[in-house]
């Protein structure tokens, strides 16, 4: 790879989407629409305060030519394929990597095309990057998607900072054992100066990994949070390992969930459903791992044992249409569209459905609403590296009240120990959570919902970039001139 030009930008995010996804009219006009997912979310405020650039996929093949001058940052568009979009995203990212790392809930498939594509893509995200990088710029390459970037981009660029933060959990040893390409992922990563995960468990399972699996010496301490880094020594080079919480934008979205619009529209919210005396919420991409299901399950037994009622417990289900392209997701979507008919065919009556099942993006204002307007917050995933949604459920809940009910195989779980925890696999706890949430003595749920709102507006999302953040701009380059 030869040396390339300096750009101009001092700050980059490098993810495998840009904030926004375009959007072709049949006519061939292109639109843009807020892009899913937490990643987004989390980094588009810390990106707009910075005027950074954002390298990134744009979400659909065959788009992208040159970077867009965007409001608050510079947008540049990585072109993929039809074909690379299949190998990369929908293949090798998330029918490999994406069940891997989230506990095989479903098979991972390893071909070697998808594989191959995949080193592809990142190569041409590491030589976009670098054409945009002003000289000792830092570059923050996000997620699972793009691990082999740090080193593609060192050996283009060793002038830049680089930071990798993985957004979805690290496995455990013996899973991550079964990909192929192992110890080439493990040495992409670390081509960063610091490895950033949610959790101190999967940071040491990382630097565990980089001493057996690749042969670096690393520190022997135990991993803590923002605090205690693990170290890879690589060459000359030594790199951090670290436990980074990602959070959300409380404040603002605490001062969004008081307005009095805000309030007002919860209120409709509520005499559209019925007026009912609880409304319980879902809210999630529509996948495998959030375990959109079991809530499902949960909620249609307690309904027929009486521990609910139809005429007083009304459930809403938001669900984010998600990587429809692949199969798994596909068997999921029907299967969960089944026991919502069958839940309503049981136990509604005209009229006056028990789940209401909305498979669309939800506008942020109106999910707001939702958030102010929901008894009992439902969040049980079988795996999730941090789940943002039952954050941004507590920073919503200004008067206190209300109550979450959480699956212990979230990353948020480490921080919101006062929810009513669950195990997702363990249908009966999962029942007893939800009707404890439903029947929660008032005064109990408002110290429960006090406690964890201190937690999430104290540690917000600019607390957790500006932690990494220095961290990285701390970390010593030992690297020959
Ligand atoms: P993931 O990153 O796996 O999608 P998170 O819970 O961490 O899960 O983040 C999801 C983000 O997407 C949150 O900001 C949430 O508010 C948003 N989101 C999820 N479902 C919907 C929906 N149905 N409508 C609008 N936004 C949604
Ligand atoms: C999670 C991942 C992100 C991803 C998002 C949405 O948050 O960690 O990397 O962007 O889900 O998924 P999608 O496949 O639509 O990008």
């Amino acid at each position: 790879m030869a040396a390339t030009a300096f750009g101009t930008s001092d700050f980059i995010v490098v993810a495998n989407r840009l904030p926004v996804d375009v959007v072709k009219a049949p006519d061939g006009s292109l639109t843009w629409k807020e892009a899913p997912g937490g990643l987004v979310t989390a980094l588009k405020p810390i990106l707009s305060a910075r005027n950074g650039a954002w390298v990134g996929w744009p979400g659909a093949p065959d788009v992208g030519d040159g970077p867009i001058e965007g409001q608050d940052m510079l947008l540049v568009p990585v072109k993929l394929s039809a074909q690379e979009v299949q190998e990369h995203y929908e293949g090798f990212s998330n029918g490999s990597l994406w069940p891997l790392y989230h506990d095989v809930i479903v098979k991972p498939e390893y071909h070697r095309e998808w594989w191959n594509t995949y080193v592809e893509v990142n190569r041409r995200f590491a030589e976009e990057t670098a054409k945009v990088a002003a000289e000792g710029a830092t570059v923050w390459v996000q997620d699972y998607q793009l691990q082999l970037v740090p080193k593609m981009l060192r050996m283009l660029r060793p002038d830049v900072k680089i930071g990798f933060f993985l957004h979805i959990p690290f496995p455990p040893v013996e899973l991550f054992m079964q990909m192929p390409w192992r110890r080439e992922i493990i040495e992409g990563i670390l081509g960063a100066d610091l490895v950033g995960f949610h959790l101190p468990g999967g940071a040491q399972n990382f630097l565990y990994l980089a001493s057996k699996l690749a042969g670096y010496a690393t520190s022997k301490n135990s991993i803590g949070v923002r605090s205690k880094f693990g170290i890879v020594t690589v060459g000359f080079r030594s790199v951090r390992v670290g436990a980074f919480p990602i959070s959300i934008d409380s404040a603002d979205l605490s001062a969004t969930a008081k307005l009095p619009e805000t309030k007002q529209r919860a209120r409709a919210l509520r005499k559209e459903l019925g007026t009912p005396e609880k409304i319980l919420l879902g809210v999630d991409r529509l996948d495998y791992t959030k375990g959109i299901d079991v809530r499902l399950r949960a909620i249609g037994e307690l309904y027929a044992e009486g521990r609910l009622d139809p005429e007083r417990h009304v459930f809403v289900q938001l669900a984010t249409p998600s990587r429809e392209r692949v199969e798994s997701y596909k068997v999921m979507r029907d299967d969960i569209e089944r026991q919502v008919g069958r839940i309503n065919g049981d136990f509604g009556r005209v009229g006056r459905p028990v789940v209401s099942y909305v498979h669309r993006p939800v506008p942020r204002r109106e999910l707001l609403a939702f958030f102010a307007a929901a008894d009992v917050m439902l969040v049980t995933p079988l795996r999730d590296g941090m789940n943002l949604v039952a954050k941004e459920y507590i920073a919503c809940r200004n008067d206190s009240s209300g109550a979450l009910v959480l699956s212990e195989f979230t990353g948020a779980a480490a921080e919101l120990r006062q929810a009513y925890l669950c195990n997702p696999h363990d249908l009966e706890g999962v029942k007893n959570a939800i009707d404890e949430a439903v029947h929660q003595d008032a005064e109990d749920g408002k110290r429960r919902i006090r406690s964890m709102r201190r937690q999430v507006l104290q540690y917000d999302v600019d607390r957790w970039a500006r932690s990494f953040l220095q961290t990285l701009a701390g970390t010593v380059d030992e690297t020959p001139a």
